[in-house]
């Protein structure tokens, strides 16, 4: 275990930011987890995964910690089920490439998403239908303040969308370690309820698709409209899709007919915030370094040298006029740093 100072965090963030690291560590094992959580030296520590979902706006003063706990294992098996453990410093993507070559079923659908294991359960990533909670079996999580490893299972994490307990009460006060899910080994279970996937396969003449062929339909449709991070820096959607009661929903769609719209319970309805983006007139535009990408409004991007700064002003304004022109307002997805 190396402890660097002064390190550019560019690397480690999907935003391609370049903010620094006061002093750096990367650990791959939980004793030395459990060690540098316990360093006096460094009372001040933040916990970096995969930084695919955040904004840091500010160099940080303090010990980052790079979780890079790696291994892959199947830990129980049964008839149709196998429950698979991953460290939480494994790419998502690359993981999910490991299970459809040994045809686990259940996460095709969550192809591509950017980030690592540890991240997934935080803000239960989702896609296409799809969510972690769908799947997770439980996951292992180091208590910051004991020392001990502790398991949640599926109800312990209390998913919402995009929300766990993890940015809630127990957030700052675990590093998830390990995540385990429950996949299917033959009889899988297909997710093409989303129109774009259908849509995909048909292009691609499948009828009688398989969980590759659904891992591929959903990788094109994501290449066809969000940016890679290696070439154009971004955290995916920036904002998340807000929810509204249904009378306020139809007085909207009063003045915008063409508004789309998912019913989410008999009185609220979620509207997607890349819509209300694109008729604020952001979709495309560029600032100097950065803006909104051309492709899908939902996502902000780093042309190259923005800052973390500039690209949390325009956030505030997109806010600012979305709330101004459909009294809507719109929460970050990404954590701002
Ligand atoms: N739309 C626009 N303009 C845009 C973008 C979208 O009008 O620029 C409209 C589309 O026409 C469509 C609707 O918004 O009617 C939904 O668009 P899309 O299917 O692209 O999905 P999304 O709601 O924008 C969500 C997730 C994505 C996920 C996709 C597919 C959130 C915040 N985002 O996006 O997740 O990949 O659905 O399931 O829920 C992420 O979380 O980082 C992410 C990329």
């Amino acid at each position: 275990m190396h402890i660097q100072e002064n390190i550019s965090l560019k690397p480690y963030n999907t935003f391609g930011l370049d903010a620094r690291a006061r002093y750096f560590v990367k650990v791959e094992s939980i004793q030395d987890l459990k060690e540098v959580l316990s360093l006096d030296a460094h009372p001040e520590k933040f916990i970096l995964g995969g930084g695919s979902n955040m904004l840091l706006t500010k160099d940080l003063d303090c010990l980052v910690i790079h979780v890079a706990l790696k291994g892959i294992e199947v830990v129980d098996e049964k008839e149709n089920q196998v429950l698979v453990k991953a460290g939480a410093g494994e790419n998502w993507h690359q993981f999910v490439l490991w299970c459809l070559e040994q045809n686990f079923g259940g996460i095709e659908n969550l192809s591509l998403i950017p980030g690592n294991v540890g991240a997934a359960p935080i803000q239960n990533i989702g896609a296409y239908g799809i969510e972690i909670k769908d799947v997770l079996e439980s996951c292992e999580a180091l208590n910051i303040h004991t020392k001990e490893i502790e398991t949640f299972t599926k109800e312990h994490c209390q998913f919402g969308y995009r929300e766990s307990v993890f940015k809630q009460d127990k957030k700052n006060s675990y590093v998830i370690v390990s995540t385990t899910l429950a996949l299917t080994k033959d009889d899988h279970q297909l997710h093409m309820e989303y129109g774009a996937i259908t849509a995909e396969l048909e292009s691609m003449s499948i009828t009688n698709p398989t969980i590759q062929d659904i891992s591929k339909a959903v990788i094109s449709i994501r290449e066809s409209k969000l940016p890679n991070p290696k070439e154009i820096g971004n955290s995916g959607s920036f904002f998340k899709n807000p929810v509204i009661s249904k009378t306020h929903f139809e007085k909207l769609q009063n003045k915008f007919p063409g508004i789309p719209n998912y019913e989410v319970s008999p009185n609220e309805i979620k509207v997607p915030a890349g819509w209300l983006i694109e008729r604020s007139g952001f979709k495309g535009k560029t600032f100097n370094d950065y803006g909104v990408h051309k492709k899908q409004a939902l996502v902000l991007v780093n042309y190259g040298n923005a800052k973390g700064s500039d690209i949390l002003s325009l956030a505030l304004l997109i806010q600012k006029t979305i709330k101004q022109l459909f009294g809507i307002t719109i929460e970050t997805e990404v954590n701002i740093i």
